[in-house]
């Protein structure tokens, strides 16, 4: 393996950084802090630097400041990409759609601030900006890992000529897609179901109803992919086998850990290492796939032997 470039170890930071922002972010909706800038942003209860006087303020500022490093650190990544690759990339193209995410995700968070569907706000518009948000943020995560990998000499995807792969992958995004915005719907219930009580309205009461949807779906999605893991065509280098491998790891984890979720009601720190291992899960998923379907994979039969030269 050669040394990575300046660039790339750079691209693998941002990527870090952003992680830790998303697990921020779920601190900041557990602890109901959302409205702890008031309906003010990017300003924080008519501030720049807001009296500290308050908890969610706190929780809320903290979340801001470490986003807006992060939306400049993929500007950043954006713009050095072009800088120090050339025309027609594949790393100028993922960091140009990792800047596209990044946009998309301030403006989703700056529209609940404004809007005010954060904290007990119980509106239908605030269940749908859930898995929207959710979705953005795993498209984000998996075009900044992209272009990370990619920067790391990581191989060019190629969608044709490589058969059934594409529907067995693509069937596993989707899946995961499904499983983590499911996720975030019941987790908004949860949220708001504990911290109403009694009185809570028919659309919370039908949140609460879906629980069991998540983890039917967690396990459905969840089988399936270890089933993909190990079919030979959806694993034709020794790479891709190695990812998927990690991605069935993530996969039994996250169970393990969504059962602990339950048992103990939901504290804080389950909440948050089932959302890393989300994060993790759909990571381990996409660099599975970008191994699948790498150009040296579409010339092998489904199915043939593994050659060393499809290995990265
Ligand atoms: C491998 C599959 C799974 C994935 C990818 C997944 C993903 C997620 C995600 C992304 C969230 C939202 C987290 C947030 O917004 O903070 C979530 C919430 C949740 N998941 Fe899972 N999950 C999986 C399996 C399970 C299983 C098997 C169970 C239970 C048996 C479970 C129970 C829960 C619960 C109770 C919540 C709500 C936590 C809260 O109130 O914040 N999950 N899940």
């Amino acid at each position: 393996m050669t040394a990575l470039s300046r660039f790339a170890k750079f691209a693998w930071g941002v990527l870090a950084l952003n992680v830790l922002v998303i697990l921020w972010g779920a601190v900041v909706s557990a602890t109901g802090s959302g409205a702890g800038c008031g309906e003010n942003w990017p300003l924080c209860n008519g501030a720049v630097v807001p009296a500290a006087e308050r908890t969610d303020t706190l929780i809320e500022y903290a979340h801001r400041l470490t986003s807006g490093l992060a939306l400049l650190a993929v500007i950043a990544l954006a713009v050095w990409a072009f800088r120090a690759h050339p025309a027609g990339s594949r790393v100028r193209r993922a960091a140009f759609v990792s800047f596209v995410f990044i946009i998309v995700e301030s403006l989703l968070g700056a529209s609940l601030v404004l809007f005010g569907w954060t904290a007990m706000d119980t509106s239908v518009i605030r269940v749908f900006m859930q898995p929207v948000h959710m979705l953005n943020t795993l498209l984000l995560l998996g075009a900044i890992l992209l272009t990370a990998r990619w920067a790391s000499g990581g191989e060019a995807v190629q969608l044709s000529g490589q058969g059934g792969r594409v529907w067995l992958l693509g069937g596993g995004l989707l899946g995961a897609m499904l499983m983590s915005a499911s996720g975030a719907v019941i987790s908004l219930g949860d949220l708001l179901a504990g911290s109403l009580g009694e009185g809570y309205n028919d659309l919370v009461a039908l949140l609460v109803q879906l629980r069991l949807g998540h983890p039917a779906i967690a396990i459905a999605v969840g089988l399936y992919i270890i089933w993909a893991a190990f079919r030979p065509e959806a694993t034709p280098t020794p790479p891709a086998r190695r990812f998927a491998y990690l991605t069935v790891g993530a996969v039994v984890a996250q169970w393990l850990v969504g059962f602990v979720n339950v048992a103990l009601r939901v504290p804080l720190w389950t909440q948050i290492l089932h959302l890393l291992l989300a994060d993790a899960l759909w990571l381990a998923l996409v660099l599975w796939s970008a191994a699948a379907l790498a150009r040296s994979a579409a010339r092998q039969p489904a199915g043939a032997p593994r050659s060393a030269a499809a290995a990265d």
